[in-house]
């Protein structure tokens, strides 16, 4: 039997090695290892996904915490490699851009162990964030490349990679996003979601900001608030938000432009509102009837293509271009005026007509997981 790592760190990869582990739950050939590496740890980033999406408890915590990116990748390094040790299993799976992305992968390569990565071959060409290094350096010392779109195979091709090493097999988000999708219609989330949802009027957006590009500048976080401000008069903006954002919220002196949840029964008419990040569950159950999503996230730029729902992408760029192309995103930048005439568009019905790119369809982490069997 095959002994495969699964690593996850931080909450966008909690969404993908769900599904990856539930299409080989009852391998004979394989027997999964998860490893948290502890990135992320608050119980609404981190073990609300694990219960959310059905995620067995990992077989290692390494627990390592916040820290400088250079810290943290050390203290993963450090403690995988022991894991690695003791388990000496055939691969190593890591998914996305995180740190815990490519600090798994830098030991597994050195082990001798055979490297897998899922979403390889993204590039945002923008070597300012910290994803774009990991994307790269991962994919520089990679064995297996799982693909989601044609753009990452010409990408790995032009860095040298053999075309045998690459599989297009389609995403795994989508894979995690149908799946919870279908158990949120058949019983719809009752907590805090629901009671948020109950007091939304029919038309209202989605909100995500914790890009340190976007939030940690004060004159670019103020600037993309003021955007929101605007179009919140017309239009309420649900809002949860990731601990990093609340922070700069408090430290640029921004809160007053926020008005929270709350417990009242009041209807949100309007106003950007503000919650605790919420479970995979609750938030795709607000953001599934939403107008339009407005984010910084990766992820979501995906799963809203998936779905055929607006996205405006507080970016100058995407790794994701597929979504731009074929999906229903456009790049906003951070430009306030250009942020509020998107939204416009989207709330006079004028957005550009989508379609769901080859292979989204459920069903990437069997294709991944028939090769790994091999
Ligand atoms: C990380 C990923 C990013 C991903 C994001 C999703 C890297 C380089 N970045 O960014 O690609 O989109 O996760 O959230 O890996 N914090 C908490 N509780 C937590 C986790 C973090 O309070 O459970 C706070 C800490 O103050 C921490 C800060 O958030 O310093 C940032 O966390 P960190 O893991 O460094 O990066 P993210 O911004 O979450």
């Amino acid at each position: 039997m095959k002994k495969i790592i699964f690593v996850a760190g931080a909450r966008p990869n909690f969404m993908k090695i769900a599904p990856l582990l539930r299409a080989l739950k009852h391998s004979a050939a394989v027997r999964p290892v998860i490893v948290h590496t502890g990135q992320h740890y608050d119980n609404n980033m981190s073990a609300a996904f694990f219960s959310d999406l059905g995620i067995d408890q990992p077989h290692y915590n390494l627990e390592v915490g916040s820290g400088t990116h250079a810290e943290q990748t050390a203290a993963i390094m450090t403690r995988i490699e022991k894991v690695c040790l003791t388990e000496k299993p055939q691969t190593v799976v890591v998914v996305g851009d995180v740190n815990s992305t490519i600090a798994a992968g830098l030991v597994a390569k050195k082990l001798g162990i055979c490297l897998a990565h899922v979403e390889a071959g993204l590039r945002s060409r923008d070597l300012s964030m910290p994803e774009e290094i990991n994307r790269m350096a991962t994919d520089a010392i990679t064995d297996l490349f799982f693909t989601t779109e044609p753009e990452a195979k010409r990408n790995l091709l032009a860095e040298g990679h053999p075309a045998e090493h690459i599989h297009f097999v389609g995403n795994v988000m989508v894979d995690n996003l149908l799946f919870q999708l279908g158990k949120c219609r058949r019983r719809p989330p009752s907590g805090r979601a629901a009671a948020i949802k109950k007091r939304l009027p029919r038309r209202y957006l989605c909100l995500t900001l914790h890009r340190p590009s976007n939030v940690d500048i004060r004159e670019v976080m103020t600037g993309i608030v003021t955007a929101l401000d605007t179009v919140a008069k017309k239009v309420p903006i649900v809002f949860p938000c990731h601990p990093r954002t609340r922070a700069k919220i408090d430290a640029f002196g921004l809160s007053g432009k926020f008005s929270s949840t709350g417990k009242s029964d009041k209807p949100l008419t309007s106003g950007i509102c503000i919650t605790d990040p919420l479970g995979f569950n609750d938030f795709l159950y607000l953001w599934k009837d939403a107008a339009a999503v407005v984010t910084d996230s990766g992820g979501l730029q995906e799963e809203t293509t998936a779905l055929n729902i607006p996205c405006i992408t507080i970016r100058n760029n995407t790794e994701r271009p597929i979504t731009v192309s074929t999906g229903s995103n456009v790049l906003a930048g951070t430009d306030p005026a250009r942020i509020v005439a998107l939204i416009e568009k989207v709330l006079l019905g004028g957005w550009k007509k989508s379609s769901v790119p080859k292979l989204w369809d459920g069903k990437a982490s069997e294709r991944i997981a028939a090769i790994l069997t091999r």
